[in-house]
């Protein structure tokens, strides 16, 4: 997970209109009238108990129960979509700790959402390697083939650290490649029929190889 340097980069162009400051227009100031943050109570919150399960797992293995806040919010993610108020409240029950800490860290990195996306992430590699072969065209390909299709978060992203599959994406966790831009109407089809797109093709799936691999070359 990375810092969400997009969103930061957004934010700060609106300083073109607004009144040169020190922190820009990037926050609203605190409001100190109001009460401080509270804790939410867990038996006041219904959270889903496989949810709770796993985030009392991520706080288990660290000495420090903040620790834990990065991949119990990843769960929370996976079971509302994205890092909702409601997800917020359920991982701060849970942790006890304030919904505004775990936004604090939300909105940092860029691969929790703190809006709505779709619930398949597309993440395609554009980093050098993927780029050389293709890249670009791969993504634009993909986004074209999902326009209108809004469960699909498709979107450009940095080196994953699978350059020997460029061009590349990160299907729903599945790293899958190398990807033509003329398979995009299919990874897209197979997403809205529930099925892994491009099967023998991820990193991980049952003799998957590289196409220089094919043939015994790679002994
Ligand atoms: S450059 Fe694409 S995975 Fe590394």
């Amino acid at each position: 997970m990375r810092p969400q340097a997009d969103k930061f980069v957004q934010q700060a162009s609106h300083q073109d209109t607004a009144m040169p400051s020190v922190a820009g227009d990037w926050d609203e100031p605190a409001d100190l009238t109001k009460p401080p943050a509270t804790i939410p109570d867990l038996s006041s919150v219904d959270v889903p108990p496989e949810l709770e399960r796993e985030i009392r797992e991520h706080m288990a293995k660290y000495p420090n129960k903040r620790s834990a806040a990065l991949p119990a919010l990843e769960a929370a993610q996976r079971v509302h979509g994205w890092c909702s108020p409601e997800a917020f409240r359920q991982v701060a029950a849970v942790m006890q700790v304030t919904p505004a800490y775990l936004s604090s860290l939300a909105t940092f990195y860029d691969m929790l959402n703190t809006e709505p996306v779709g619930r398949h992430q597309v993440y395609v590699c554009t980093s050098v390697a993927c780029n050389l072969r293709n890249a670009q065209a791969l993504l634009e390909a993909l986004q074209e083939a999902g326009e209108g299709y809004e469960d699909a978060n498709i979107r450009g992203f940095e080196c994953l650290g699978a350059c020997d599959m460029a061009p590349m994406a990160s299907i729903d966790n599945r790293y899958v490649g190398p990807i033509d831009p003329s398979e995009a109407p299919d990874v897209i089809a197979a997403l809205k029929e529930g099925r892994p797109p491009l099967p023998g093709r991820g990193v991980n799936d049952e003799g998957f190889k590289l196409p220089w691999d094919k043939d015994g070359a790679d002994a």
